[in-house]
């Protein structure tokens, strides 16, 4: 099965598992849940680890399956959260209106609330003979997406006078990246650390190519609000390297990527994929200059 399939069914079965039966649970925080997580997205995370663990063997497909599916939970979530007028205040999100918009803010505190759960309790329902990497992948998780270092952590740095760039997008962006490579080679039964790099350059690169899409692209392009960053007075790649400074810069961070894939039998594949991740970050014919 192709790996968009298998994310797909995956994410369907965690979605109806946390929506319930019938009416037992509240309908408009069920039919919530379902308007944050489709249409789906570019699904780069889930993509990336079910990629990495097919290139370590993938020996327990039901297990990677979870992994994927409790990443893409996880950021679904942080951006209905990041959504909120709390935070970015955005309108549009994936070419719709979000979620605190087209239900109301207390439900999306409760969606991004319920999507986070809804991920530990995916990895959490590992079968028993997966266990041990279960929780270490939970353990993982908890990770890249708190505090000190995860996306909590990254939304954070926008409470604080003096922000390092660098900081900000290792825990906003990189940390679910490093989840990704992480976690798909964990599920796959092979050691997590000598895949931190890639999915920090990934995840680095991909952030530096967002901050220039924000500069660059429209709304209409992106299905998301631009010109967020200079308007909210972010820290972004743009406002310190300048357009051409970032796209060097992008393109630098991810000239190291492929050299840092650990070796594993599928290494070549994991290779070309990236290879195409860059270009397809890499922004070109920007709409507004
Ligand atoms: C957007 O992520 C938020 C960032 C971390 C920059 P994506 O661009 O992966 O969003 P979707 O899931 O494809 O909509
Ligand atoms: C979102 O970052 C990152 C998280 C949700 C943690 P941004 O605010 O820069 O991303 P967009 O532009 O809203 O997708
Ligand atoms: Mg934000
Ligand atoms: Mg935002």
């Amino acid at each position: 099965m192709d790996l968009s399939k298998r994310i797909d069914r995956a994410m369907t079965n965690a979605i109806t598992q946390a929506q319930g039966a019938g009416d037992a649970a509240p309908g408009r925080l069920a039919a919530a849940l379902n308007y944050a997580v489709t249409p789906g997205g570019a699904r780069i995370r889930p993509t990336i680890c079910l990629s990495v663990a097919r290139a370590c063997g993938d020996d327990r497909p039901a297990l990677s399956d979870r992994a994927a599916t409790a990443l893409e939970l996880i950021h679904c979530a942080s951006l209905v959260h990041d959504d909120l007028p709390a935070f970015d205040d955005a309108d549009f999100r994936r070419g719709k209106p979000t979620v605190h918009l087209a239900f109301s803010e207390p439900l999306a505190v409760l969606t991004g609330d319920s999507l986070i759960i809804a991920a530990f309790d995916t990895l959490a329902g590992a079968d028993d003979a997966d266990a041990l990497r279960a929780l270490r992948l939970v353990r993982l998780l908890a990770r890249h997406t708190g505090m000190p270092h995860g996306i909590c952590a990254g939304q954070g740095w926008e409470s604080e006078a003096k922000v390092d760039l660098g900081a900000y997008h290792r825990s906003k962006t990189a940390a679910l990246f490093v989840a990704a490579t992480q976690m798909g080679a964990l599920a796959a039964g092979h050691e997590p650390e000598p895949w931190e790099e890639l999915g920090a350059r990934i995840g680095e690169a991909f952030q530096v190519a967002d901050d220039l899409r924000d500069a660059l692209y429209s709304e209409a392009d992106l299905g998301k609000p631009a010109g967020q960053d200079a308007m909210h007075q972010r820290p972004s790649a743009v406002e310190e390297y300048g357009v051409q400074g970032a796209i060097k810069h992008l393109q630098d961070i991810l000239s190291g990527a492929i050299a840092s894939i650990p070796s594993c039998p599928g290494e070549g594949q994991l290779a070309q994929l990236v290879r195409l991740y860059a270009e397809r970050m890499t922004p070109v014919a920007p709409a507004r200059v």
